[in-house]
């Protein structure tokens, strides 16, 4: 949060499961457009906020088999865990406000009384959070029993019904309205509140992010039905929440469009990227529309393949120099000619390239370093680099894109590294 010095010009709140992540998409092709848009276009003036029901454990797991971007804030577990940046910092004062009228053990007793509750895995029992499977002709009844007794025994607690199955119980100032409330709060102290916010979601635990104050809300496409019960009960001619045409991330850019909130068309859409041009220079754009044409070229889906390769030639320095994670380095036109020979041989193995926290920070007039994480993944495998482009835009116009002088790359760690000395970016 700290990386911004003043407000961030759009947030996204996002639910996980069937908003940001399609699980019927085998493709993965719309978090990967919204990917592309979000880092040419967004990620260095906004926030990108996951608020999922997963906890850490299962929002890792979820981390490995899908090629999401890294947030800059993760709610897990309801709205009953908050961190921050890469290392997952927790707020320690969001655990502190959950504490009230909260005692885990009690809510263990009296849930273990219900015979049509099955808990859910261990990883997903919390300190905050209690979680079971309930049948959905028996949730409503469950529910409202369940809690008369909590509220005999003390405690203030909000139980919630998702997906049609699973039953969460949270203390009363818990879940992922609440948690959007407090980080809100914690910005608008910092001098920091969105200019815009936007939440996403599907399923029942998402209801309460639409209730937030100054938030527009979208419901993806595919979204449940007691989302759609709880609109329509509650919402219903709100005009700041839409029920997208568009499943999951499609459905977020779609409503982006909708609201106005800023650019909506994702690189990945512009099916000849040597045609858009920009009449400014953009060192992320650059680096997001360069690993896509890579991508393409990879998958054998580049056409005027010559034509690109004698542009990308133009715009890499003669003297420019790759250095390749293993540390050998190539001037960046031998590997530009040694791209001939990588044309096509991802074809049908199901591969993907996409780019992860594009920060480019401005040297002086002219020249830009741009670093982020380039991630491929073939089939079920991925692998990530750090990378840094030192970019320039002496002598060309912002039509012709900015000039690649150095790139820098090394193994992200924990990742496959390829054993293979490949040449490639
Ligand atoms: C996620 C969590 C689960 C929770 C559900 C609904 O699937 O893993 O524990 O019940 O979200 O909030
Ligand atoms: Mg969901």
């Amino acid at each position: 949060m700290d990386r911004l010095a003043s407000s961030p010009r759009l947030m996204i709140v996002s639910d996980l499961d069937h908003t940001m992540v399609d699980h019927h998409d085998p493709e993965n092709l719309s978090i990967l457009r919204f990917n592309a848009l979000w880092e040419a276009k967004y990620r260095h003036d906004s926030l990108l906020v996951f608020s999922t029901g997963r906890s850490p454990v299962l929002y890792k797991q979820l981390r490995k088999e899908k090629p999401m971007l890294t947030p800059d804030i993760t709610i897990m577990s309801v709205g009953t865990e908050i961190t921050y940046g890469d290392d997952m910092v927790p707020d320690e004062g969001w655990v502190e406000c959950l504490n009230q009228k909260w005692d885990r053990n009690i809510v263990s007793e009296e849930t273990s009384k219900f015979s049509e509750l099955t808990m859910q895995s261990e990883t997903e029992q919390r300190q905050h959070k209690a979680s079971f499977y309930v049948e959905k002709g028996k949730a409503q009844e469950v529910m409202k029993t369940l809690s008369e007794r909590l509220v005999n025994r003390g405690l203030d607690v909000k139980i919630i019904y998702s997906g049609g199955m699973d039953l969460d119980v949270l203390p009363q100032g818990a879940g992922k309205g609440q948690a959007l409330a407090y980080l809100h709060k914690k910005l608008k102290d910092a001098g920091k509140l969105p200019k815009n916010t936007l939440a996403c979601g599907d399923s029942g635990n998402d209801a309460e992010l639409f209730t937030i104050p100054d938030v527009h809300g979208v419901m993806v496409q595919n979204a449940q039905e007691e989302l759609l019960q709880w609109h329509a009960e509650n919402a219903k001619n709100n005009p700041k929440i839409i029920h997208a045409t568009e499943r999951c991330a499609a459905g977020i850019i779609e409503a982006i469009g909708h609201f106005k909130l800023g650019p909506n068309i994702s690189s990945r859409d512009v099916t000849d990227l040597s045609d858009a041009k920009l009449d400014h220079f953009d060192p992320a754009y650059e680096v997001v529309k360069f690993y896509l044409f890579f991508e393409r070229w990879r998958r054998a889906e580049v056409e005027n393949a010559e034509v690109y390769l004698s542009n990308l030639k133009s715009v890499c320095s003669p003297s420019g120099v790759f250095v390749h994670p293993s540390g050998v380095e190539r001037s960046l036109h031998d590997c530009i000619d040694k791209l001939k020979d990588c044309c096509g041989d991802k074809k049908d193995k199901k591969y993907r390239v996409w780019v992860d926290q594009v920060f480019p920070s401005q040297l002086d007039s002219d020249t830009w370093i741009v670093k982020f994480k380039k991630w491929e993944q073939t089939g079920e495998e991925q692998q990530g680099c750090l990378t840094t482009v030192k970019v320039s835009s002496k002598g060309v116009k912002p039509s012709e894109g900015l000039t690649w002088l150095h790139v820098h790359q090394t193994w992200i760690a924990g990742t496959t590294q390829n054993t293979r000395n490949d040449w490639f970016f």
